[in-house]
């Protein structure tokens, strides 16, 4: 049973040690006072390995729980630490997308860019070797993603020979995936495309059109859709060419806001867009970002894994990105970018009752992800010491991980990680 310091009654002991300890009541934190831990929670060395807990509470060995990182985390405090006790796959933040893996040779650009005469694979090598060195899992992040595209993929003359042009862009995106997928012959699951879907509810289009990537599969009047079919029909003959299959190396379509139903909408017309190519190109499943607020649904967020069940009992859903704002932000904030209308900055030491509520917020999301379709589960980023949400959508203090600033487990991390603890 969990030790705490300095409770201060018979009655106090009692409620906090079933926090951890599997007694009668439910423990509570923060403790009136006392605690071994900041805000009054139990000593951070006492918290249970995540992995762990998730494995058993999903009755999965070896449940895939994940975060993303940059290579520094492998070596740098806490992030280390963190890692290696409790999580049991990481991805990468940066270091294996396109524009880091094989960038534009140096002082090219535009129409005439060239891709760099060899890869960079540096930065994902590290993480791979972390991985493989610490008995980790590693998730493939991203082959294609219109933000990080090179410009040398898009190089060429588009207006002169548009049938070569096509045909061009396309041997460059096969090529692109055989080397990174024959590179990467460990990862268990790749983000094949990332944020390929259109953002307008229910779209007669379900594609993003604002992609160079569908721009130039339009060039010449050809369908501007099949650059999502050959990305999944590269990357299911490149992973054929190391030996794998699809029980061993997933093929994920990975986007953002699935639990707006009419993202969701878009999205999964995609996916089975790719399932009708008949092309021999294979899907295994979604990736859901989940980049949540603090006023989530998740009764939506299950509603996203049901439809994606809905659409194929051989597809799986993969948490990809999950983190969880403390603020709720309106809609207009995400294209206005300040405040107002995004919501005004908490600064350093955001109210407790926000982060009880994130607390309560993230317990429901992990009960959510108690599914047999969710196969994967990972967080975007490990503490909260670094997290694109201090500067997204506008510069302002966010607290969205599971263990703060110092790398110690918040009250996130406890009502996740053990049922018992009563959420104030
Ligand atoms: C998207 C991408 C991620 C990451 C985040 C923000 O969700 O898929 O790779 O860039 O944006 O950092």
């Amino acid at each position: 049973m969990r030790q705490f310091r300095a409770a201060t009654g018979a009655a106090l002991i009692v409620m906090l040690s079933a926090c951890g300890g599997g007694g009668d009541g439910g423990g509570s934190f923060p403790p009136p006072s006392g605690g071994g831990g900041g805000g009054g929670l139990p000593p951070p060395s006492s918290a249970p390995a995540l992995k762990t807990v998730l494995a058993a509470k999903y009755g999965v060995v070896d449940f895939p729980v994940g975060a993303a990182i940059e290579p520094n985390s492998t070596t740098n405090a806490p992030d280390r630490d963190i890692l290696l006790k409790h999580y049991s796959s990481i991805t990468a933040e940066n270091a294996m997308k396109p524009d880091t893996v094989w960038p534009n040779k140096a002082g090219t650009s535009g129409a005439t860019a060239q891709p760099a005469d060899t890869p960079n694979f540096a930065p994902g090598d590290t993480l791979a070797a972390f991985a493989f060195n610490n008995n980790m899992k590693l998730r493939g992040h991203t082959l294609l993603w219109h933000q990080t595209a090179p410009t040398w993929f898009f190089a060429g003359d588009r207006v002169g020979d548009p049938v070569s042009y096509r045909i061009n862009v396309q041997q460059r995106l096969r090529d692109y995936i055989f080397t990174v997928v024959q590179h990467f012959p460990n990862v268990y699951a790749w983000d094949v495309v990332n944020e390929v879907a259109s953002d307008t509810p229910f779209d007669a289009n379900p594609f993003r059109t604002n992609s160079p990537w569908y721009e130039a599969y339009g060039v010449g009047g050809g369908d501007p859709r099949e650059y999502v079919r050959d990305a999944f029909l590269f990357a299911t003959q490149a992973r054929a060419s190391i030996g794998k299959n699809s029980s061993n190396m997933k093929l994920m379509l990975n986007d953002y806001n699935p639990e707006l139903a009419g993202k969701r909408d878009n999205v999964l017309r995609i996916v089975q867009y790719v399932m009708d190519a008949g092309t021999g190109a294979d899907i295994n499943g979604v990736g859901h970002q989940f980049h949540l607020q603090i006023n989530a649904d998740v009764a939506q967020v299950t509603a996203a894994f049901q439809a994606v069940e809905n659409l194929s009992s051989t597809l799986e859903n993969h948490v990809t990105e999950l983190d969880v704002s403390i603020y709720a932000d309106p809609g207009d904030c995400f294209s206005a970018r300040t405040i107002p209308p995004c919501a005004a900055d908490y600064g350093a030491n955001p109210p407790a009752t926000v982060m009880s509520q994130q607390a309560t917020l993230y317990r429901a999301l992990y009960n959510a992800f108690d599914r047999p379709s969710v196969t994967s589960v990972t967080s975007w980023g490990i503490a909260d010491n670094h997290t694109w949400l201090n500067t997204f959508p506008v510069n302002r203090t966010n607290r969205p991980l599971l263990f703060d600033t110092a790398g110690n487990p918040k009250s996130a991390f406890w009502a996740v990680a053990d049922s018992s603890c009563v959420i104030p």
